[in-house]
């Protein structure tokens, strides 16, 4: 694909560099345009290694060549990133007085433009407005995350990781806003179950899996509901996210959600609950053993497809992490667990030896009707493929 992006003069402009490096690995054909401002950030010559194209981001050279509507039209897909607050007023209003802006207005491609700015700044009624514009005009804004800001100062208006700029694009430019007016709910991170006021039963599942397909609905324009078990970091932006610790709660909270055209359940339950949980602290006894006893907690995806009955919505797709020794042995438990569960379509990897958890890689089996679907890559990868089974379907 040809992909132009374009960057504007703005911190972040240094994480650009990895943005043109991803694109150029995956084997488009990049071209940058900085605008001036930015180059104080970073340089042409790094772009133009990168980029394997030369920079020129001067709307009056080569003006024979009409260099702002070649640009338009050549572009497939145009990623800014970072788009700054005066970029995004300039493109709001029209006000095309670079070469970067003349493009853009010249252009009938997909635009993607990734803010980053100062929270105050973000948040300013003025940007809220410009960036509503832009939203009504068809250009997708990849929202900016929370986390460390230029100075010494925190908060919204963090530029998104240049892996998540390049996959959400990606998948907006090949399947645009297929989810629109669908509603996605994804349950995930790991239930806790308290055994006293500091203790409890937990697991080690990062909720990244569950962050992914949150993110890929959204970008391709679901309403999503993220029921949240004890994920720590920062959340995506314009979704609803509903917090929860232990079984019983997400279990309460996704008795509510049958309305939803489909429901994840990457979310890791604990399958015992403390049957008395301890008022206080227990202390240490020297030579007492004393014993916990457990109760069975709900499983809570049968529920679901109990309550669900003879309905085809919304889509259940359960996760299995499962130890095995190999791929034959883990579909075959796959095919198990789905027909156990009565799930659509279960996701199953190979936890054995400590791997997957916490990472950005996986590798699964994507279990539907008898048929195993093997995707590696990374867990945005997972998302890509899990969100097109539901675009799919009516
Ligand atoms: N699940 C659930 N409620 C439970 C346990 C699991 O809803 N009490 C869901 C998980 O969210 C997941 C799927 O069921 O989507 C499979 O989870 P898993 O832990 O593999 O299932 P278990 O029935 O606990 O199987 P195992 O005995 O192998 O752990």
């Amino acid at each position: 694909m040809r992909i132009l992006v374009g960057i504007t003069g703005g911190i972040a402009a240094y994480k650009s560099a990895t943005l043109v490096r991803g694109l150029t690995e995956l084997g488009h054909d990049v071209k940058v345009l900085p605008t001036q401002n930015s180059l104080r950030f970073i340089g042409s010559a790094t772009l133009e290694a990168l980029s394997h194209n030369a920079v020129d981001p001067d709307l009056y050279t080569q003006v024979q060549d009409v260099k702002h509507i070649s640009l338009a039209q050549e572009a497939d897909l145009i990623i800014v990133a970072p788009a700054t607050a005066a970029f995004i007023a300039h493109y709001a209003v029209g006000l095309a007085d670079d070469l970067l802006l003349n493009v853009l207005l010249a252009a009938t491609a997909k635009v993607v433009i990734a803010p980053a700015m100062h929270t105050e700044m973000w948040s300013h009624p003025a940007t809220v407005k410009n960036i509503r514009i832009l939203k009504n005009r068809g250009v997708f804004i990849i929202e900016p995350g929370i986390g460390r800001l230029t100075g010494n100062d925190s908060g919204v208006g963090r530029m998104a990781e240049p892996d998540d700029i390049i996959q959400t694009s990606l998948s907006i430019s090949s399947r645009g806003l297929d989810m629109l007016g669908r509603k996605v709910v994804v349950a995930a991170g790991g239930t806790q179950e308290p055994i006293d006021d500091v203790r409890f039963i937990g697991n080690r599942s990062s909720g990244k899996q569950g962050l992914a397909i949150v993110k890929e609905a959204k970008a391709r324009g679901a309403s999503v509901t993220l029921i949240a078990a004890n994920i720590s970091g920062p959340m995506p932006e314009g979704i609803e996210l509903i917090r929860v610790s232990t079984a019983a709660e997400a279990e309460e909270k996704l008795s509510h959600c049958l309305d939803a055209d489909a429901i994840f359940m990457p979310i890791a339950v604990s399958d015992f609950r403390i049957d008395q949980v301890y008022q206080g602290k227990i202390h240490r006894r020297e030579d007492e053993s004393f014993d916990l006893r457990l109760l069975p907690n709900p499983d809570i995806l049968k529920g679901l497809v109990s309550k669900r009955g003879s309905s085809t919505k919304p889509l259940l797709v359960g996760f299995a992490a499962e130890s095995v020794t190999g791929e034959t042995e883990l579909i075959q438990r796959a095919k198990a667990k789905k027909s156990s569960k009565g799930c659509d379509v279960l996701v199953a990897n190979n936890v054995s030896e400590g791997a997957i958890f916490g990472s950005d890689e996986t590798e699964v089996q994507i279990i539907e009707d008898n048929k195993a679907t093997k995707v590696s890559g990374t867990k945005t990868l997972v998302a890509h493929a899990l969100i097109d089974l539901i675009a799919q379907r009516q």
